[in-house]
């Protein structure tokens, strides 16, 4: 079974394939470059833009993801602008320390919609996740990507960039909303 994941970042990619590895179905990149505009203004819409617009490119069943970080103090920043809110992840950690200086609210959550969508545009299943956590003061740990090193999970006692990827993978928004998504499609998607 061919499904096509709508995203050209490696590191998603990867985290997907890791979570499904028991699935039997086969995730392709969509050509570096794939790039919709995304104009929605929740992750909903945007995961659909995306998966609709691989869907319509390949002919094929298309699964997208949109996630962002969401800091409370910041109301919501950066949330579905996570990846346009500065030019690097370097620079993206600065700007959310720098905003949250003397700020005693430091909690946040990240936030993923999976959906699925056939080449006419319909949606066949939707899926969202939630980790809440806290931003810590500076970084800590070299695993994941984004705002990982900065992403501090009180129930483990370690910041995302810290945990394994066998961690990650099983508590990360990305899995949480992965989960109902990988049953739906191994129990409705047979070719
Ligand atoms: P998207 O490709 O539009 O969904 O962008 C999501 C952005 O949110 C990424 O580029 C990261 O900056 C951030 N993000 C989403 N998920 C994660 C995660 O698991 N760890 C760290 N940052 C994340």
């Amino acid at each position: 079974m061919k499904i096509v994941l709508a995203t050209s970042n490696p590191h998603k990619l990867q985290e997907i394939k890791d979570i499904a590895k028991d699935i039997n179905f086969e995730l392709a990149l969509v050509g570096k470059g794939f790039d919709p505009e995304e104009t929605g203004s929740t992750f909903k819409e945007n995961s659909y833009i995306k998966a609709y617009e691989a869907a319509k490119l390949t002919g094929k069943i298309a699964l997208a993801d949109d996630s962002g970080l969401c800091i409370n103090a910041l109301g919501g920043a950066p949330g579905i602008f996570s990846s346009r809110y500065a030019p690097t992840p370097e620079k993206k950690i600065e700007k959310v320390l720098l905003n949250l200086d003397g700020e005693s609210d430091r909690s946040a959550f990240f936030e993923c919609n999976m959906t699925l969508v056939n080449p006419d545009g319909k949606v066949l299943f939707s899926s969202t996740g939630r980790i809440d956590g806290v931003i810590s003061k500076e970084p800590y740990g070299t695993n994941g990507f984004g705002y990982d090193p900065i992403f501090f999970v009180p129930s483990l006692n370690k910041t995302m960039a810290e945990m394994s990827e066998e961690e990650k993978n099983t508590h990360s928004h990305r899995a949480k909303a992965l989960m109902p998504m990988l049953e739906y499609i191994s129990k409705n998607i047979t070719d």
